[in-house]
């Protein structure tokens, strides 16, 4: 693919910007368009060949709201962004602190590709003003350049398009939080996955926005399960989370499949509470998940598990009380915590089967435990 230069009648020597496919493309800003003049004069001065745009590309490619991506000239595989088998990763703290100065690893993954580029800009989230400073740490492989709109970008410079590196490359930039509390701010970043072949074709572009919560939000991280388990149906088991001190209630969701709507399991869980034991539910599942929100006066924030399974066993042992497929101390202690109801009962510590958790259940659960031993 290539561009067309249309001559404008006047002001003399004008050129516009048409990409050749003469598509219902959107419109791009004016103050775009007049970058892209300079670009395309630039262009015509120098030749093809030469333009020195690994340099670092042009500021406003970042796919931040009002901006284009890199596809805009790579567009070897379509507009779109992300239709590789890579992925662009941003890598940073959950959350900053007022004027604190945080690390962001950029880090692009393409097999077989040999040279590497990327954008980034730092919004605050839903609107279209930048926020804090990006500073560059790495003054060989990254730099700063402003785009025409007043944002600020960070990108690769010539020597870090890491010419001739395989299958990934990374960049370390990072950034200094506002001093007051603007609120969630999100990172836009692009990424080019290049074959090295010195043009704009044949190259891989990703995309990927990541937020970085204010220091007024509440945060928390699920510990379990964190997904990829195989759990039965009235196994009770604890979900445990983690969460920043500011967080002041919790709910539990549980979604039953992919695209399911969320049940509740639990909502406003005091401040305190990092645990829950819950009774798996009778259901079989590939693809359950369960996430915590952690809520403050100001906002909250969502943590998720990956995927899980709920299989039914066709055969639950007797005294199998945590339904682990073991018969162990820990069904005694799992019971002795129902009884004395530090956690809720199971239809599986029923021990011996009467109808009634009591007693008597421990009693036949030592029995089962001790019966290999007596015999
Ligand atoms: C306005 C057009 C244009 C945009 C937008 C653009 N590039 Fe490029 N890019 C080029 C051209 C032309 C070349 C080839 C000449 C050169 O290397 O300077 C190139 C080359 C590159 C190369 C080297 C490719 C190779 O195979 O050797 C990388 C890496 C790169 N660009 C990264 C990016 C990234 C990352 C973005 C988005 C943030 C981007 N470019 C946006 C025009 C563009």
């Amino acid at each position: 693919m290539s561009y067309r230069f249309e001559d404008s009648p006047a002001p003399p020597a004008m050129c516009r910007f048409v990409p050749k496919s003469d598509g219902p493309r959107h419109r791009r800003p004016l103050a775009r368009a007049s970058y892209l003049v300079a670009f395309v004069l630039g262009f015509l001065a120098t030749g093809l060949v030469a333009f020195g745009l690994s340099t670092g590309p042009p500021p406003g490619f970042t796919q931040a709201p009002g901006e284009g991506t890199c596809t805009e000239c790579h567009d070897s595989f379509g507009e779109e962004t992300n239709r590789g088998p890579g992925e662009l990763i941003l890598e940073h703290p959950a959350r900053y602190e007022l004027g604190q100065i945080m690390t962001i690893v950029v880090r692009l993954e393409h097999a077989g590709q040999r040279r590497w580029g990327f954008q980034l800009t730092a919004l605050v989230a839903d609107t279209s003003e930048p926020a804090g400073e990006l500073l560059v740490t790495d003054p060989l492989h990254t730099q700063l350049v402003e785009g025409p709109n007043g944002r600020l970008y960070i990108e690769h410079t010539r020597e870090g398009t890491f010419a001739g590196k395989r299958d990934q490359a990374q960049w370390v930039v990072a950034w200094r939080a506002p001093d007051r509390d603007l609120g969630p701010i999100t990172l836009y970043a692009t990424g080019n996955a290049a074959d090295g072949d010195g043009t704009r074709l044949g190259d891989w572009i990703y995309a990927t926005e990541s937020t970085i919560a204010p220091p007024s939000y509440p945060t928390a991280t699920l510990r379990f399960p964190r997904g990829g388990e195989t759990f039965r149906p009235g196994q009770p088991i604890i979900i445990h989370w983690e969460a920043s001190s500011n967080a002041t209630s919790f709910d539990v969701l549980f979604f039953p499949r992919a695209g399911a709507l969320p049940l509740v399991i639990a909502s406003a869980l005091p401040a305190p509470t990092r645990s829950l034991v819950w009774i798996v539910p009778e259901i079989s599942t590939e693809s359950a998940r369960l996430a915590i929100l952690a809520f403050n006066d100001i906002g909250f924030a969502l943590a998720e598990s990956k995927p899980f399974r709920i299989v039914a066993s066709p055969h639950q042992q007797p005294g199998d009380v945590n339904g682990d497929g073991r018969l162990d101390g820990r069904d005694l202690q799992l019971l002795l915590h129902i009884l004395s109801g530090k956690a809720p009962p199971t239809p599986m510590a029923d021990v011996n089967g009467d109808g009634a958790i009591n007693f008597q259940d421990v009693l036949r659960l030592l029995e089962l435990l001790l019966e290999p031993r007596l015999r």
